[in-house]
């Protein structure tokens, strides 16, 4: 759009906005701060209701093209003002063609990768009805026991400001009247990777120097590029929640930076700061919420039972209450919503079976997956194998192949590693055998929202060691066996951190007997943390880690065990030898006595916190060499800016492709910094593959 275009535009949303505010009724200003949910579990009046007398600003929770314009149809047509709604979803990483989780995506250290992903999530969203996701979700954490680090971009600020950028520029692309299109928000602002032990929710103490250097830089990084929507965390930042902190909503976001969209609370998080010890009763929940900048309450009616009363008794004025509306009416009038507020309810269907989605998934999976370990070169295998076993509770899973978040009304769909592997092979025996279950000790309310994950009865020990033998079995009837190995897809993501870091169940134990048989055996993860997999990483001499890859995940990991795809991913998260050694990460500083220094250490007596592997690491199946390395000044001042550039070399045999990573270290300062901060990367892809990667063609040979 050119420039003048965008002006005229922008004048004629204003004035729509600014006719609107003057219209309304208080109640009616107040209802669009209320996100209504959707769902069977949702609090609140009918939302037929609620959005026939203008009571409603959104909906979420609801998956359902033709109920979006039923009550699209009621807000327009029957609502005093008929202001169009904003239909929202947790659309995390795909909604009907699934891609890597976040954490994957991120191991591409490619930001095509999340921003082509994303825009064929929000393609298909917006197909579905949809105008809003609920991502991308930017928490630096760097304690893999927190199972939400699985939707997040790991633990460095300048690697997850790029993917932030990225799944910001993939969803919303550079104007938010695109019809392909959806709007982002960058959740969950802020801390709330950091919470205590790694435990969900607990609170959050970081300094202000950790917050401004660590975990503000990707927030920061989604505002740059326009994100139009932010939610607030759950949790207390330094004791006082992410819901009211007006140090984060006012002074951060809106002062230091200029963001001019719209916040909304974490579900019910508005009514929760009563359960927080933060306010008194509901009313003074919403006071603080409104004063602090919260704009839209996620479904605690906090809002809509307090806000017109607390404008009435003089608490707050109306012209506040304007200044929460705004943006969001604005973000309505953008979006062209007022002219075009239903969605072709034939459309959907065309959009999920173009073939361009399935490829782009499998790109991207092939991309995010990290190779561990190959010993003397043993990957990628030959075709001409004739008997192979798959082995493991998540090889045949289609739910760990897609990964977090398959919620309302998804149906699994993914391609397992069974399957793919079984595709790559036509003409070899491939037998399987899951061996014995893997399951939460502790189920989360999460489980009964997703497709196919009643919770089964647990096996006896008896059903338990028949699933084991029959796996031994099957092992030694085989030429080569491939386990898949790892945690179901309920083991990650929210309400799912764990004090352990180990495989669970009896994983290591199936390994280990099927190792002792002699045979050829290579293992690939699934899961979406980073696993102590100690043993494996000292006996298995080939690993593949595949985190939850998505729909096309089985292909990508055939493509990548047998040659077709060569991996360059790299870990943007480090991997701990022990869940006791968490947090740990790279980006520590110098301490008056460094870990090679030979006073007062170890850290631990009990066994050196080094990693399993860095951040950073990873391998390909041929080989590089980096040389030539030039800075283009040996001095700058301050605000300058230079150049390093090196020459990458393939010194190996095949293709390949390998990430340029550029850490740099602050000698002295009277603030001291970690030894190592990455400042730049670049994933160097030969020609020959680019113009495929462009093409979104997977790389068959
Ligand atoms: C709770 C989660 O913390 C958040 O990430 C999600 O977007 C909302 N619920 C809405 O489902």
């Amino acid at each position: 759009m050119s420039k003048q275009k965008k002006s005229e535009n922008e004048g004629q949303v204003e004035a729509r906005v600014d006719a609107l505010l003057k219209k309304m009724s208080l109640e009616e200003k107040v209802g669009q701060l209320n996100q209504v949910g959707g769902a069977a579990f949702s609090p609140g009046p009918a939302a037929e209701d609620q959005i026939r007398k203008g009571g409603a600003g959104s909906v979420l929770w609801l998956n359902d093209t033709k109920k979006f314009n039923e009550l699209q149809k009621i807000a327009i047509e029957e609502s005093p003002s008929g202001i169009p709604l904003l239909f929202a979803l947790d659309v995390i990483h795909g909604y009907h063609t699934i891609f890597p989780v976040p954490l994957a995506m991120a191991a591409s250290w490619d930001p095509k990768v999340p921003e082509k992903s994303q825009s064929v999530a929000a393609k298909e969203a917006r197909a579905a009805g949809l105008h809003w996701t609920f991502g991308p979700m930017l928490d630096i954490c760097r304690d893999a026991r927190w199972g939400r680090i699985v939707e997040g971009a790991g633990e460095d600020p300048y690697l997850a400001s790029a993917m932030a950028a990225a799944q910001v520029r993939g969803f919303q692309g550079d104007d938010v009247s695109d019809s392909e299109r959806v709007l982002a928000c960058a959740k969950h602002f802020a801390g709330y990777g950091y919470s205590d032990g790694g435990r969900d929710y607990d609170p959050v103490y970081l300094s202000e120097s950790q917050l401004r250097n660590t975990v503000l830089p990707p927030f920061k990084a989604a505002v740059d590029v326009g994100v139009e929507t932010f939610m607030s965390a759950y949790m207390d930042l330094n004791d006082v929640p992410a819901t009211g902190n007006r140090f984060l909503l006012r002074k951060v976001l809106r002062d230091e930076w200029g963001f001019d969209g719209f916040v909304v609370s974490d579900a019910f998080a508005v009514a929760n700061m009563v359960i927080q010890g933060h306010a008194k009763d509901r009313r003074e929940a919403a006071l603080r919420g409104l004063k602090s900048g919260m704009n839209m309450d996620m479904s605690s009616y906090t809002y809509t039972d307090n806000a017109a009363q607390l404008v009435e008794e003089g608490s707050l004025t109306e012209a506040e209450i304007d200044e929460l509306v705004r943006p969001i009416l604005t973000v309505k009038a953008k979006m062209g919503l007022f002219e075009k507020p239903y969605v072709d309810e034939t459309l959907l269907d065309k959009v999920i079976a173009l073939p361009e989605h399935r490829a782009t998934s499998r790109w991207s999976a092939q991309r995010s997956m990290v190779l561990l370990r190959n010993e003397g070169g043993l990957l990628p295998l030959s075709k001409d194998v004739k008997k192979v076993a798959v082995l493991g509770p998540v090889a045949d899973s289609m739910q760990a192949t897609e990964g977090s978040w398959m919620v309302f009304g998804h149906t699994p769909a993914a391609v397992t590693v069974l399957q793919g592997i079984r595709a790559k092979l036509p003409n070899a025996e491939v037998t399987y055998a899951s061996g014995p279950e893997i399951r939460r000790d502790i189920p989360s309310w999460f489980e009964n929202l997703m497709a196919g994950q009643e919770r089964k009865p647990e096996q006896t020990p008896a059903e338990s060691e028949a699933a084991f033998q029959s796996a031994l079995e099957t092992a030694k009837a085989a030429d080569q066996i491939i386990m898949v190995l790892g945690e179901t897809d309920i083991m990650a993501g929210e309400a799912a951190s764990r004090a352990s870091l180990d495989l669970p169940g009896r994983q290591e134990e199936l390994l280990k007997a099927v190792v002792a048989l002699g045979k050829p055996v290579f293992l690939v993860l699934l899961n979406g943390r980073p696993l102590s997999i100690n043993w494996a990483a000292e006996n298995i001499p080939a690993i593949l880690e595949a985190w939850e890859p998505g729909t096309e995940g089985g292909n990508a990991v055939a493509d990548i065990l047998f040659g077709d795809a060569n991996p360059g991913g790299k870990l943007p998260v480090t991997f701990p030898r022990k869940g006791s050694h968490a947090p740990l990460y790279y980006a520590r500083n110098t301490t008056h006595s460094p870990e090679d220094s030979p006073m007062y250490n170890p850290r631990y007596w009990d066994g050196l916190p080094v990693p399993l592997y860095p951040f950073g690491f990873g391998l390909s199946y041929t080989t590089f060499e980096f040389s030539n390395l030039k800075i283009s000044s040996e001095k700058i001042k301050l605000g300058e800016s230079l150049t390093v550039a090196v020459e990458v070399t393939n010194t190996g045999k095949l293709a390949g492709d390998e990430v340029a990573q550029l850490y740099i270290h602050q000698k002295h300062g009277t603030d001291t910094r970690p030894m190592r901060e990455l400042k730049g990367f670049e994933r160097i892809t030969p020609a020959t593959w680019r113009k495929e990667d462009c093409d979104l063609q997977t790389r068959q040979r």
